[in-house]
């Protein structure tokens, strides 16, 4: 009888300390996966040490991580690490001059065509969902990045579309800078609550 009984208070105990553990597990995840979204901010402003290619194609993976209109995945991305070709594109795009600092850049574009040859309608929302998870993932890694827009002004999508020597069907959404910081950039709390409706308007 004795026996049983701390048999059954064993498997309790066992049960408890499983239970806790995958409990804690999942709220130090939700913790970690809550800290990048909140800490992710746009940097401006790199040093000179560059990415590594580890670190790179952590972000491209990320990347091509988000979910996509039918799973099309129409993302295209161009990778620019040469320091003339980073100094000649922030001559491109006025609004990203942070390129003459940066040590890489990832240009998120979009294959505008899909089935049946229309124009696929979301091809812009699936690279937003790209570009944000390149930025979260440079968070992760202690690096900084800033999404400079592009796509839809003809000012900048034009003349970068030449720049890259992008094909015709392939149209540039925004270009990334990303490196190293100094860490002093803070990230900004947008939380309003004024801005949300319950139910209806
Ligand atoms: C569609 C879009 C276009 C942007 N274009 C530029 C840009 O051309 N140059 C720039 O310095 N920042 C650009 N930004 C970054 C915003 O200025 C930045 O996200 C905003 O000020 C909020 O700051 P935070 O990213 O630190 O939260 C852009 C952001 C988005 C989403």
């Amino acid at each position: 009888m004795k026996n049983r009984i701390l048999i059954i208070a064993l498997a309790a105990l066992t049960f408890t300390a499983m239970t806790s553990c995958s409990s804690s597990t999942e709220s130090s995840n939700l913790d970690a996966v809550l800290e990048n979204i909140h800490n992710r901010k746009s940097v401006r402003q790199f040093t000179s040490e560059p990415v590594s290619d580890e670190h790179r194609e952590i972000m491209l993976k990320a990347a091509m991580a988000a979910p996509t209109a039918v799973n099309y995945q129409p993302w295209r991305f161009v990778v620019v690490t040469e320091r003339a070709e980073l100094d000649a594109m922030a001559d491109v795009l006025p609004y990203a001059k942070m390129l003459k600092q940066a040590p890489l850049a990832i240009v998120v574009c979009g294959e505008t065509t899909w089935m049946g040859g229309n124009e696929n309608p979301y091809w812009d929302q699936d690279c937003s969902a790209a570009t944000q998870n390149i930025l979260l993932a440079a968070e992760a890694l202690g690096l900084g990045a800033v999404w400079t827009g592009v796509y839809p002004n003809a000012e900048l999508v034009n003349p970068l579309s030449e720049f890259l020597g992008l094909p015709g069907n392939v149209k540039p959404f925004c270009a990334i800078p990303i490196g190293h910081h100094d860490g002093t950039t803070q990230p900004k709390d947008k939380w309003k609550p004024e801005n949300i409706h319950y139910g209806k308007w």
